[in-house]
């Protein structure tokens, strides 16, 4: 059994409390979180204790540690876990700034592969079914991957400013999902655009396209948006010689309907991430304890979050000054 702390009692460190406490070999042992009414509801949900000090959650003897804090606290965590000896899965991105990230690369040196970086998409069925059946050569050779990440709305203005931009935020998921099938980027050419105002203000897009080029010379497209009115859009094709696999949208049911109006309707989309990713979320907390278990390195780890930032950069650049930026 694996006694695990969550570092930060916000919405995504609720997702990761609901994993461990449901997961077999995994023990919730501890909440933390610096505003005691956050800690003391996530805590008391489960009935186990808190403390308000990430230095408390170092200190205890807790095995692993769910860092779900904001992002400008990432690296502070993941190094005083890794430290005390604790494994660490850290949300997306490592940092904000890119030199921050590597500075944390550099400092945790071979452990560095055993910290697991949350790009959960990885590890949703859907996603995960498409990649391997890729890999097994279903449609030949892979010449084209493209991603479509659109959210049902956008955040708060005052979330924008301080969440360094939609490329880092949002595009980072996107950014590593075209890694992991096209492996490394070598070329970004970035275009944003506003449809909201107080976006624009805060000095952020709410839509975006970027095209990346790999090493080998593929190239893959994401589409992103902060305004999508149908929910949370979440598709992929992979485009290879031999055919294409796609992945649609996921219905809380398999019921379409026709009437005079529609035909091959159906209901809405899963509304968020929260749904959307539950079981992804949870496969990817057995990929980590299976890891720790193991005693072993996990994927994806520190490296794919800076190489992910690295690329995010680039499309801040790209999308800003309207040039390609090559990496
Ligand atoms: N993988 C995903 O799908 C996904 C989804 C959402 C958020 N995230 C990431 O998770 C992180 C948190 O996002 P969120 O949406 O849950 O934010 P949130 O604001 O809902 O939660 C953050 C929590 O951290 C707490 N906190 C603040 N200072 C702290 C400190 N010093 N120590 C410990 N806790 C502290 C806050 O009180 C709050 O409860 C971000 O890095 C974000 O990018 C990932």
């Amino acid at each position: 059994m694996i006694r695990f702390a969550v570092i930060g009692a916000g919405r995504i460190g609720q997702v990761h409390a609901r994993a461990v406490a449901s997961h077999p070999q995994a023990e919730l042992a501890l909440i933390c979180d610096p505003f005691e009414d956050n800690a003391k509801k996530l805590a008391g949900q489960y009935g186990v204790p808190y403390v308000l000090e990430a230095d408390e959650v170092f200190a205890s003897n807790v095995d692993a540690v769910i860092i779900g804090s904001p992002t400008p606290l990432h690296v502070e965590h993941i190094l005083g876990a890794v430290r005390a000896g604790k494994r660490v899965l850290c949300e997306k991105p490592v940092a904000l700034d890119l030199a921050e990230a590597e500075r944390c690369r550099d400092e945790l040196g071979a452990e560095a592969d055993r910290v697991m970086i949350g790009f959960n998409r990885r590890f949703d069925p859907t996603f995960a079914d498409v990649h391997a059946r890729v890999a097994a050569g279903e449609i030949g050779e892979l010449q084209q991957f493209t991603v479509i990440s659109r959210d049902p709305a956008a955040p708060p203005a005052g979330y924008v400013a301080g969440s360094g931009g939609i490329f880092r935020d949002m595009t980072i998921h996107d950014f590593d999902m075209v890694r992991h099938f096209l492996g490394d980027i070598v070329e970004v050419s970035a275009f944003g655009s506003n449809s909201l105002p107080e976006i624009a203000e805060a000095g952020d897009f709410d839509q975006a396209v970027v095209v990346l080029r790999a090493a080998d010379g593929r190239v893959g497209t994401i589409v992103n948006s902060r305004t999508c009115v149908y929910g949370y859009d979440q598709r992929m094709e992979a485009f290879g010689s031999a055919g294409a696999l796609t992945a649609d949208n996921l219905t809380s049911t398999a019921v379409r309907k026709a009437s005079a109006d529609v035909t091959e309707a159906r209901g809405p989309i899963l509304d968020f991430f929260l749904d959307r990713y539950v079981d992804a979320y949870r496969l990817e907390l057995s990929a980590f304890i299976d890891a720790v278990l193991a005693d072993g390195s996990v994927v994806p780890n520190v490296h794919d979050g800076v190489e992910a930032l690295k690329v995010a950069d680039a499309a801040t650049v790209s999308a800003k000054e309207g040039r390609p930026v090559k990496l």
